[in-house]
């Protein structure tokens, strides 16, 4: 019986291993939560890491995953709080109200808080010995760890275990620099320049010294975090040098959308893998009303961080979908405007791969994330954007540039314009055409994103860390890099050359020509 027990285990056991996740909330969660997925439909063993604070997405359980809670001294959502917060301070809130510095304190303030809260959270995490020799005792093979919240990379690398980063962006492009990547700033734009691939003089001198400022302000930052690490890990190293022991980078970005650049081969782009084929929509009432409308239908979603906003704000946009001939289908929990037209309907909670896929859908109203604009390039759907934050001004830049869409300033925002813009991309046939370029772009690939990110994921725990793809670059000093110190090697050679050739070559020939006109 035992032995049929072991045989077992060998048979099925053998490529199934033990992942420990350290997710993130928000959009990041919904796109972990796929991978995870797929990671445990091929028989892998995931568990999940859990904060107490952590709110809804996180409490939908995956059955088959397990959970590793761990207590932290907030309230439920207070992280979710203080994004709520400055977004209606800054861009959903009343004009009236908010100055340039009440902006600009207000950003300050919610990095700030941010930045502490994570810190805190790994803190507590990483002091608690009980329930780190219990993550040590379950032997993981791997870490997959989201990396805007700290402190995935500090267990695995307390447990000796390799980690894999999902990530989208991270500030001053650490993503690229932390992994040695070549960021040329000539035509590489940073995001928050809101720069295309072909800058001018100007826009390139802006580009590095965007660079320069993120990341002199990012690395002092995030030097915050190094105590925690003398403390936990190691008194020699810094957090950063921890992050960029990540073996590999799995980035939720596309060439159909991003620009061309250079990669390293642990730089893996997997942009788009929560896309799929639409399913039929379930809902049955929401079904009819989308096949009665004749002019088609528009999808709105300010996607999952944005729930509600102040209701100006609120009344300028729906006096403006009021005006379409379309059916529009918007995810909105707040206070209900009075202009909200019978063409509009409201939802907290949309199917939004199912109403993207819909044969009747026309246009895509978005905040400009990253989820939300690849299911609109997966299914081929135009794009009017109204970005509020981080990396949405240039994840619209690169729609629009490609013809696919729109950006519209949701602080300036008025209704004719919102009416004037939504009619115009939908009436504009080249829009829908130029998505559905992107889309067959992005179709075309050997392996789908899900099973690229899969895929890398599983060669990592095989090669048990990927480490042979590691460039040699991360042992270098940054004037080695620069190949400053051969410059400077070259430079001397030169100098010697210079000033003691002519008198060497004048005392040799002298020297051998002398004997000779003497015996002449
Ligand atoms: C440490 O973690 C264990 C197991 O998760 C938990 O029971 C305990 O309360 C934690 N200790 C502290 C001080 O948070
Ligand atoms: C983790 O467990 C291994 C044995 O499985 C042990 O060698 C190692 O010292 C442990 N690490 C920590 C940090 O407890
Ligand atoms: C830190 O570096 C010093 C000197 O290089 C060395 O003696 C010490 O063992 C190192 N400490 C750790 C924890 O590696």
């Amino acid at each position: 019986m035992k032995l049929v027990l072991l045989l077992s285990f060998v048979a099925f056991g053998v490529d199934a291993s033990k992942i420990l996740v350290w997710p993130a909330e928000w959009s990041h969660w919904i796109n972990m939560k796929i991978i995870i997925k797929e990671l445990i439909s091929r028989d892998h063993e995931v568990a999940i890491m859990r904060s107490s604070a952590y709110t809804d997405f996180i409490k939908i359980d995956i059955p088959e995953a397990s959970y590793i809670d761990f207590y932290v001294p907030y309230e439920e959502g207070h992280h979710l709080q203080s994004m709520d917060k400055v977004l209606s301070q800054v861009k959903l809130g009343d004009p009236a109200e908010s100055s340039f510095f009440g902006k600009a304190y207000a950003m300050v303030s919610f990095v700030a808080e941010q930045l502490s809260m994570r810190m805190n959270q790994c803190e507590l995490v990483m002091s608690n010995s009980t329930l780190l020799n219990s993550l040590n005792a379950t032997d993981f093979d791997l870490v997959l760890a989201d990396p805007t919240v700290m402190c995935g990379e500090l267990i695995a690398t307390k447990m000796g275990v390799p980690f894999v980063y999902n990530v989208r962006t991270l500030p001053a492009e650490l993503h690229f620099s932390l992994s040695q990547t070549p960021m040329p700033l000539s035509y590489v734009p940073m995001i928050n320049t809101e720069f295309s691939d072909k800058m001018n003089l100007f826009e390139r001198t802006l580009n590095m010294i965007t660079y320069a400022y993120q990341t002199i302000g990012v690395r002092a930052g995030l030097s915050m975090m190094d105590s925690i690490v003398h403390k936990y890990i190691d008194s020699n190293r810094s957090f950063l040098d921890i992050v960029s022991q990540s073996s590999m980078w799995l980035i939720r970005t596309d060439f159909a959308f991003e620009y061309p650049r250079p990669l390293m081969p642990n730089v893996k782009f997997i942009g788009g893998f929560h896309c799929q084929e639409a399913e039929p929509i379930k809902d049955e009432n929401l079904l009819d009303w989308i096949n009665e409308a004749k002019d088609g239908i528009i999808v709105f979603s300010m996607g999952s961080m944005v729930r509600s906003m102040h209701k100006s704000k609120a009344e300028v946009i729906a006096a403006a979908l009021a005006r379409l001939p379309q059916r529009v289908i918007w995810r909105y929990d707040g206070e209900m405007p009075d202009s909200l037209g019978a063409n509009t309907k409201t939802m907290d909670w949309i199917p939004q791969n199912e109403l993207m896929g819909h044969a009747k859908t026309k246009l895509f109203i978005s905040h400009g994330g990253t989820n939300g604009l690849y299911q609109a390039i997966y299914h081929g759907i135009p794009v009017v954007g109204v970005p509020l934050l981080v990396d949405q001004f240039d994840n619209m830049l690169r729609v629009t540039e490609r013809g696919a869409g729109v950006t519209l300033d949701i602080t300036t925002l008025t209704s004719d314009e919102l009416y004037e813009t939504v009619s115009r991309v939908i009436a504009d046939y080249t829009f829908t055409e130029s998505a559905q370029r992107m889309s067959r772009i992005h179709r075309d690939k050997a392996m789908t994103p899900l099973e690229s990110a899969v895929f890398w994921i599983e060669y990592t725990i095989r090669t048990k860390g990927a480490y042979h793809l590691r460039p040699a670059a991360h042992n270098l000093y940054w004037y080695q890099y620069l190949m400053l110190d051969s410059l400077a090697l070259i430079a001397a050679v030169l100098y010697l050359l210079y000033r003691y050739l002519p008198t060497t070559l004048k005392f040799i020939f002298s020297s051998s020509l002398r004997p000779k006109m003497k015996t002449e």
